[in-house]
């Protein structure tokens, strides 16, 4: 690059975002118009400030000063006439009990928005402790609904950047009908105990990607279900938690394939799982999953680092008789070194129904920590492409 070019570039971004700045119209909510104040609940400010913003036609900020602002919670409801930017610089909070929300299942929800940036080095806290104590989701089918921190249902050609989503009810993001979203310097915690906060589940969604983030919580960093196209997963660190996970997938009807996957330069840390991909037996219907690409992973005292499970029954919540119906194709998992919890350190049980194709191991280089035997892996109804893997990861028992 010359040094013209070099002299003149931060001049004309600086250009660039000062025009940007001041066509943005700033609604805040502490403002003599909405009222809102720290310590006190802002619902109603905050409600009224973003259906203010929405309206614009032009550009808007709504911003949520520094302070702690308690929250009841609502959807942001789109489609809005301008671009929108939700500047969150303080913590906003749920009640802890989450019988106080108007949803039930739902804390905040941003709804048929395009073009929404959120930003502001600010947290969505879920005040989730007591939630967790009374969770039985994962062995009662029939239980009370909890609440998602954040819901981005519909969203599109839009960041959410510098934002943490903390103590989560339930999971913390949820990531419905999406097309175009990157979350950037996102920050995801709870503590390994909370029980069922996913940090972010994608599903139907196209073209999310997720980078330079950290995520600690109490279940799935994060988890990949039906209908999730071009996803990149790009220097996250995750742990405490339960892994990276495609799936569960093969549990409902109708469920859409879920391709394009890309899983790279990321560190686990101290997780119940590594990557993995996890269907149930006796799927109600076919699907697919396929174009699955871990690479550049960093495993640090991680059980079942690599994970194929198609055998997925927690609870005994299904029948392993039936093989699972969801086929499972181009899947590579290469570069993954670092420490095993579990002498079991590759373990890919594929359907006896529907065996995986074009599987690919290279440069695993994985050591168990602990005593209980040597390490091993274990390959049913798959035969991979292996190559630079040390023999005891190499399928040591197959079938
Ligand atoms: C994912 O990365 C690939 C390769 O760098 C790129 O072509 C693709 O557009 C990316 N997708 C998203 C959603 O960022
Ligand atoms: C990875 O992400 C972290 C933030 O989570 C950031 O500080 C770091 O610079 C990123 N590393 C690279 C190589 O981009
Ligand atoms: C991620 O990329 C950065 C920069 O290329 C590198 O320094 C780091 O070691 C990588 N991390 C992993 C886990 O591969
Ligand atoms: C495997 O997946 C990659 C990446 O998604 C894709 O580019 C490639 O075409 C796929 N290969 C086959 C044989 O399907």
């Amino acid at each position: 690059m010359g040094l013209k070019l070099k002299n003149v570039l931060p001049v004309f971004v600086f250009l660039l975002l000062a025009s940007t700045a001041k066509a943005q119209t700033v609604f805040d909510v502490t403002s003599a118009k909405y009222g809102g104040k720290p310590n006190s609940d802002i619902t109603q400010a905050l409600s009224k400030a973003w259906t203010d913003a929405c309206a614009s036609t032009s550009p808007s900020k709504l911003v949520v000063p520094k302070g702690t602002f308690k929250f009841l919670g609502t959807t942001f409801k789109g489609p809005c006439k301008a671009p929108i930017a939700f500047q969150l610089q303080g913590i906003l909070q749920a009640p802890a009990d989450g019988n106080q929300l108007p949803k039930k299942d739902t804390w905040i929800s941003f709804d048929h928005i395009d073009r929404l940036t959120i930003s502001g080095g600010g947290t969505f806290d879920g005040q989730g402790a007591i939630s967790w104590k009374e969770n039985d989701c994962h062995k009662n089918k029939n239980c009370k609904s909890i609440a998602i921190n954040l819901r981005l249902n519909f969203i599109t050609n839009s960041r959410i950047e510098y934002i943490t989503t903390k103590d989560s009810k339930n999971f913390h993001v949820n990531v419905l009908g999406c097309t175009n979203v990157a979350f950037h310097h996102f920050t995801v915690s709870a503590p390994k105990e909370s029980i069922n906060t996913d940090g972010i589940h994608i599903g139907r969604s196209t073209g999310i990607s997720i980078i330079d983030s950290t995520i600690k919580t109490g279940d799935d960093c994060i988890s990949i279900g039906d209908g999730t196209k071009n996803l990149n997963v790009t220097n996250v660190t995750c742990g405490p938690g339960h892994g990276i996970s495609i799936g569960s997938l093969g549990r409902y009807q109708k469920e859409e394939p879920v391709s394009g996957i890309t899983i790279k330069n990321c560190t686990l840390t101290d997780t119940q799982n590594g990557v993995r991909i996890k269907t149930w037996p006796a799927s109600p219907s076919a699907g697919t999953a396929s174009d699955i690409h871990f690479e550049d992973i960093i495993m640090v005292n991680v059980g079942n680092p690599i994970l194929i499970d198609q055998e997925y029954c927690p609870w005994n919540q299904c029948t392993l008789k039936v093989p699972s119906k969801v086929k499972i194709s181009n899947v590579s998992f290469k570069n993954i070194k670092g420490t095993s919890t579990t002498p079991l350190a590759v373990k890919l049980v594929c359907s006896k129904g529907l065996p995986c194709e074009k599987v690919e191991l290279s440069d695993i280089d994985l050591k168990y920590t602990g005593n209980q035997g040597p390490l091993t892996s274990k390959c049913t109804n798959v035969k991979p492409t292996i190559t630079r893997v040390t023999k005891p990861l190499a399928c040591a028992t197959s079938a």
